[in-house]
């Protein structure tokens, strides 16, 4: 049987106060519309259909998705006008599966659940109950003698009664229905109510009227339909979600000093005995291998530490597009910084306030303290002295350095590149070098040490 999924996106978001389109607001590093999606992903729908309006153009260059295909509702009508626009699109037979946008946390199981309620030949309708209602469109049902309820139609909170605002049954603003039934029900929608809108909530009473059968299906978790209306809601649902992203993690046996202060924006792999401390932040495609022990207050996007490293507190890694790369064993920080192209063998020490970019570094080489690396390539067991720099740009153009095993390159020096240092070079503290350093030889450029014991220090006159 065809299953089709319509993810409604049109709407503005007016409470977001934002230039953004509500559904390019971002959740735990993707935007709340590549959660639906993903989601939807997840239960293999033949079709996916994105119902775009405010924003539109935006909306549809910010996501990709196999079977993804976008219809425009201009203006916004409401939620019934938003399906009936995707009706040409959707099999003639089959199921439809409705989604809101704004509703980041729903989970596949529980979609699979819904579209198993509809089955093909009922409505099924994804409710919850809420200690506090206000808002949402209420479930009405009629008691049967023996007990049991069944649903009779949605009312929307504008709409509802006293005596209808007191029930706590909701609807969620996820339907599947019978896709052959669902396209009539679209046409015969009116917006004669409280908002002047076209309701797609109205379709249940249609249903009742044409005796297929209303469900109702709850989620595994209420949190997981909670919707993105207000910065608020955002930051709520975002806290939800790195909560459980934090639960996920020390299941799977990664030591969280305390799971409320970790966010991870994109994806986090952990080898075995992963330590992470408070505060720190993983972005993209980050994988730490095992025993990896991350200090407190480090940001880390889109690299690849390997086994045995420590990354000491406050030290920023950021591998961008190139990513980088760190080796087993190596020490990074306090107060490191690595950039895209960084790629660190085994056991390196990378110091405090050393920066190092699009550069290599062999096993064993140091560089402890307050240097730069850029375009560097830098041979095994390299001692870069404290305060020493690449000097890779001319002003217009990077050049590289090259520098073999086994140099040693004192304090404060720049090597102005384009440069070779060969292999067991000494370079004299304060040097700045332009040309070629053979190997095996100490290389200095330094004014010659004088002292002049006869000299006197000017004194004030009287
Ligand atoms: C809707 C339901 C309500 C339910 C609530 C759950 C209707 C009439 N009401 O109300 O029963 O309790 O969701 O959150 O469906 N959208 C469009 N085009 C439009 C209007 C909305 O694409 O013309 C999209 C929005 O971008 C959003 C979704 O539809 O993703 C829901 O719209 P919203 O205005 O938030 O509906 P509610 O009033 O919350
Ligand atoms: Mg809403």
């Amino acid at each position: 049987m065809a299953l089709d999924i319509v993810i409604m996106a049109a709407g503005k978001g007016t409470r977001m106060k934002s230039d953004r389109p509500k559904v390019l607001h971002e959740l735990a590093g993707r935007s709340l519309l590549e959660h639906v999606l993903h989601t939807a992903g997840e239960v293999a729908a033949d079709r996916v259909v994105v119902v775009t309006g405010h924003g539109a153009e935006q909306v549809e260059a910010s996501v990709r998705a196999p079977n993804l295909q976008f219809v425009r509702q201009s203006p916004q009508l409401g939620t019934g006008h938003a399906v009936q626009q995707s009706a040409p699109v959707l099999h003639s037979d089959g199921i439809t599966l409705i989604l809101n946008g704004d509703t980041p946390l729903i989970q596949a199981a529980t979609l699979r659940a819904l579209v198993d309620a509809c089955a093909g030949d009922k409505l099924a309708l994804l409710t919850v109950t809420l200690a506090d209602a206000t808002g949402y469109g209420r479930i009405l049902r009629s008691a049967a003698a023996d007990g049991t309820s069944t649903v009779q139609a949605i009312v929307e909170h504008k709409d509802a009664t006293p005596e209808q605002r007191a029930i706590t049954e909701v609807y969620t603003g996820a339907m599947a229905a019978p896709t052959a039934l669902l396209k009539p029900w679209l046409a015969r929608l009116d917006n004669r109510n409280a908002q002047g809108e076209y309701y797609l909530t109205d379709v249940v009473a249609f249903a009742v009227a044409d005796g297929v059968p209303v469900v109702a299906a709850q989620p595994q978790r209420a949190s997981e339909v909670l919707g993105v209306n207000s910065p608020q809601q955002l930051a709520e649902l975002e806290r939800l979600c790195q909560r459980d992203q934090a639960e996920a993690l020390m299941t799977a046996g990664v030591r969280l000093a305390d799971p409320a202060r970790i966010d991870v924006r994109g994806s986090l792999q952990c080898g075995v005995d992963v330590s992470i401390d408070v505060n720190c932040v993983f972005e993209g495609a980050v994988s730490l291998g095992h025993r990896v022990k991350v200090g407190a207050n480090c940001v880390i996007r889109n690299a690849a530490i390997g086994d045995d490293v420590v990354i000491h507190p406050y030290t920023h890694i950021d591998g961008d597009t190139l990513g980088v790369t760190v080796g087993r064993g190596s020490l990074i920080g306090p107060y490191a910084r690595l950039r895209p192209g960084a790629v660190l063998g085994a056991e390196v020490h990378i110091g405090n306030f050393v920066e190092v970019k699009n550069s290599t570094l062999a096993d064993g080489a140091k560089a402890n303290h307050l240097a730069y690396l850029g375009d560097a390539t830098v041979g095994e067991r390299v001692n870069f002295g404290a305060g020493s720099i690449t000097a890779n740009y001319d002003g217009a153009n990077k050049h590289r350095t090259e520098i073999g095993a086994d140099v040693h390159v004192g304090s404060n020096c720049v090597l102005v590149a384009p440069i070779t240092v060969g292999a067991g070079a000494t370079i004299g503290a304060g040097s700045t070098i332009t040309r070629q350093a053979p190997a095996g030889e100490l290389t200095v450029v330094r004014g010659r040490q004088v002292s002049l014991p006869t000299w006197k220090r000017p004194v004030k006159p009287g």
